[in-house]
């Protein structure tokens, strides 16, 4: 069960142009809640609008004796603008965790593929593997790059595009993660947040060379727990399935990549 949450925000850093680092205090829903790397949260944004807005939860403590759990977000539009507005000692109405997050195993070895402001939800994984992590991150320039520090310090390696070239290698996410595997396949598996063509390329990938990928799929939101059709997105067999309620976290091959 999601707890609602009124959650203090204690710390407000700028990470990058328009985003932002929140951390929050959290009451218990870290302890309660939290079923892996790669949930997220749904904050009201606004008190007039009936919408939340779901945010991936980058790195989660329970029991300091807060649960505290931080946020990376960019802002967007009017929801993610009224967000970034908050000062440190308000207070945020927060449903979670909400969704499934990725499945992983204690001592596994896994390749993590992310792009732009699907970046963070991988840090949280990055922090479960202990070093054993490789990241490949993409942005589309040197000015969008984001948590670089925070994951060279606890990745086994990380390697870094942008579309423009303008830091790391030009390139996308995609062909990073090619250049890791023609060198090195041994990993449990590969976890990809990003933009659905970033998804679909790593996903590609994985298959070509017969790694297990796991995706972290985006998609509008509404009630964010499975109780309308807001989310729904199709899979490869046909199925219908809520982003919300049973991802967002899919294997790559249950998606139809060309919905
Ligand atoms: C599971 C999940 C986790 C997410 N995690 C993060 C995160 O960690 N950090 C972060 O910055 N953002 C994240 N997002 C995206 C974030 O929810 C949207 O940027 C936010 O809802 C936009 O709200 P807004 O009111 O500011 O903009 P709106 O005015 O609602 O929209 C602004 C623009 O963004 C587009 N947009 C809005 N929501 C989405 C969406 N869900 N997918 C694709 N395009 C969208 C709209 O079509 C529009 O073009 C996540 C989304 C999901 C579904
Ligand atoms: S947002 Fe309502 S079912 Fe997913």
């Amino acid at each position: 069960m999601p707890v609602r949450q009124s959650c203090k925000l204690v710390s407000k850093v700028p990470v990058g142009p328009n985003t932002w680092q929140f951390v929050l205090e959290a009451g218990e829903m870290v302890g309660r809640t939290f079923r892996g790397p790669g949930q997220f949260v749904h904050i009201a944004c606004g008190h007039s609008r009936l919408l939340r807005r779901p945010i991936s939860v980058c790195a989660c403590q329970a029991d300091v004796p807060e649960d505290l759990l931080s946020v990376v977000f960019e802002v967007r539009g009017e929801g993610t603008a009224w967000l970034a507005r908050r000062e440190v000692g308000d207070s945020l109405d927060v449903l979670g965790l909400l969704g499934n997050g990725f499945q992983m195993e204690r001592g596994g070895r896994y390749l993590l593929a992310g792009g732009g402001i699907g970046v963070p939800p991988l840090y949280g994984c990055a922090q479960f593997c202990d070093g054993r992590a490789v990241a490949v991150l993409g942005f589309r320039s040197a000015q969008r790059a984001i948590l670089l520090e925070p994951f060279g310090k606890i990745c086994e390696g990380a390697y870094l595009y942008t579309d423009d070239g303008s830091l790391g290698k030009q390139g996308y996410v995609a062909d990073g993660v090619r250049a890791v595997l023609d060198k090195d396949k041994n990993f449990t598996a590969i976890l990809a947040c990003g933009p659905k063509p970033m998804l679909r390329g790593v996903a590609e990938a994985a298959r070509e060379y017969g790694v297990p990928c796991q995706v972290s799929m985006e998609e509008r939101m509404a009630c964010g727990v499975g109780a309308c059709l807001g989310c729904a997105i199709p899979m490869a067999d046909g199925t219908m399935r809520h982003v919300c309620k049973d991802g967002p976290v899919f294997d790559a091959q249950e998606v139809d990549w060309n919905a």
